[in-house]
């Protein structure tokens, strides 16, 4: 029989949970800065968007606002076709060129409208790709379920309205070692993923494109078969099978040259009778910055591996100061996947360990540096916070800009410990200027940009881009103080833009 103590003892601490629970749930919630999307329709996603010609075409639509919505395109291109209830466009364009379609979307409040630029060309992954990938999630225990579960969530929470369109396979779907198919060597999956082919066409038919991972080795770097010696075979196999990016990793390659390597699959992605993003992951050896265009990269990773924690991810983010000079469009610096939301690599997932500020951290200097945006956290447990964080268009608009821009830092202000505050800068298709105004200490602390620094003079617009407010017309600087690892990002617009 319990006592009367040992009763009162767990009451209060029924109680201290409870409260602990609350003050967690209240803390997240007043850390959401971004207003919910109107009812209205608002078209969202990349202004530009680059295809070969003959190849697959499908780009959906990306529209906030109430549903039902109904879908139109003017000026589409001969051989592409609407679905007018989900926006999915489809079909295949014969020939090169540029062509600006005017995408609309309507509902009960009204119509949006939105110029896509369609450039049918050599070059693709305009902007930089939006999507989510298996590894810093379900690392090996993926499986096909675990995509198609990715796919549901991606449509079913809304974050296909704001253009995250990839779902991409980490390692751990290939045959063990030398298991290929014996007669043609064609590679085999293992038991996790029945058929791929099957698992691409349920993915297209969402709306999303598909991704798979490979690597130059003998070996991936979980321990399944690699592509050395079959690149070309493999590229031409997933392209069957109907995959949409393909990213290459590094390991088991002893006496391999990566610029060698990679080359054959570039060469191989060039003749592939599909669209295939090529993404180049050796942890940045041999600065493929320098390389990895000429091999037809479109995104090459500039780093090792990021955890959720403060010291990886700002320790890498932070240092891709001087790599400005290499993100153009169809090209981009990878400073690797994000770790918001719950992650794990592996089975059992936990929830970042980064705070709400370090979040927004994360967020901002991602899109300011114009990285691949590619979640790895599980897309069926998405907390308001998280949703929130990820579906700011505004922000997502600075990743997406058409100029294709990388930004750079303006100001370091070196603190006595080490510790910094600094101010990057990207530059935008229409003039403005995307700034983030960061804190990297403990303490709160008031940042502080001179109009000098960003090279402008006299008034202009700021605008505070997670909370989407006007902050008002500033002569010759802003100033703002900052939370400890957290960020100010704004809009700076000149006064009649
Ligand atoms: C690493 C790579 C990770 C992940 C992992 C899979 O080399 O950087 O992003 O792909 O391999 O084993």
């Amino acid at each position: 029989m319990p006592t009367k103590k040992s009763f009162f003892n767990i009451l209060l601490f029924a109680l201290l949970t409870f409260a602990f629970v609350v003050s967690l749930a209240s803390a997240d919630t007043a850390c959401i800065l971004t207003p919910k999307p109107s009812d209205a329709p608002q078209i969202n996603g990349p202004e530009v968007f680059g295809v070969r010609p003959q190849n697959p075409f499908l780009f959906t639509i990306p529209a906030t606002g109430k549903r039902p919505m109904r879908f139109s395109v003017q000026n589409l291109p001969k051989g592409l076709s609407i679905e007018e209830n989900t926006g999915h466009i489809t079909g295949s364009i014969e020939q090169e060129g540029d062509c600006n379609v005017t995408l609309q979307a309507g509902n009960e409040m009204g119509t949006a409208k939105k110029t896509l630029k369609i450039k049918v060309g050599d070059t693709i992954a305009l902007t930089p790709p939006m999507g989510w990938n298996s590894w810093n999630c379900w690392g090996c225990a993926v499986d096909d379920q675990k995509i198609r579960a990715a796919a549901d969530a991606m449509v079913s929470t809304g974050l296909i309205n704001h253009g995250w369109s990839y779902i991409n396979i980490d390692d751990c779907w290939q045959c063990g070692e030398n298991k290929r198919e014996p007669d043609t060597g064609e590679i085999q999956t293992n038991e996790k993923f029945p058929d791929m082919k099957a698992l691409c066409d349920y993915v297209h038919s969402k709306g999303l494109k598909i991704g798979l991972y490979t690597d130059c080795g003998t070996m991936t770097c979980g321990g399944y078969e690699g592509s050395k010696g079959h690149e070309s075979q493999d590229i031409m196999t997933y392209a069957k099978w109907g995959f949409d990016y393909v990213k290459i990793d590094w390991c088991h390659t002893e006496g391999m040259q990566p610029r060698r390597a990679y080359k054959k699959f570039g060469d191989a992605i060039g003749k592939a009778p599909r669209d295939i993003v090529f993404s180049i992951c050796n942890w940045g050896e041999q600065k493929p910055w320098m390389w990895g265009k000429s091999l037809g990269g479109n995104l090459w990773r500039t780093t090792g591996d990021i955890t959720d924690t403060w010291d990886s991810m700002s320790g890498i983010g932070f240092s891709q100061d001087e790599l400005y000079k290499f993100a153009k469009p169809g090209h981009w610096n990878d400073p690797d996947m994000l770790v918001v939301g719950r992650v794990g690599w592996g089975p059992n997932l936990h929830q970042t360990k980064l705070t709400p500020d370090e979040q927004y951290t994360h967020i901002s200097l991602w899109c300011l540096l114009s990285s691949p945006l590619l979640l790895g956290c599980d897309l069926t447990q998405l907390d308001d916070f998280t949703m929130n964080l990820l579906t700011n268009d505004e922000v997502l608009a600075i990743n997406q800009d058409r100029l294709g821009k990388g930004a750079k830092p303006v100001v370091i202000n070196q603190l006595p410990g080490g510790e910094s505050t600094q101010i990057w800068v990207k530059y935008l298709q229409d003039g403005a200027k995307a700034v983030g105004l960061f804190n990297l200490t403990d303490e709160k602390k008031q940042v502080y940009v001179n109009w000098e620094r960003l090279d402008i003079k006299g008034k202009h617009k700021v605008r505070d881009l997670w909370r989407q407010k006007d902050l008002g017309l500033f002569e010759r600087s802003f100033k703002t103080e900052v939370n400890p690892h957290g960020v100010e990002m704004i809009k700076i617009s000149a006064q009649s833009g």
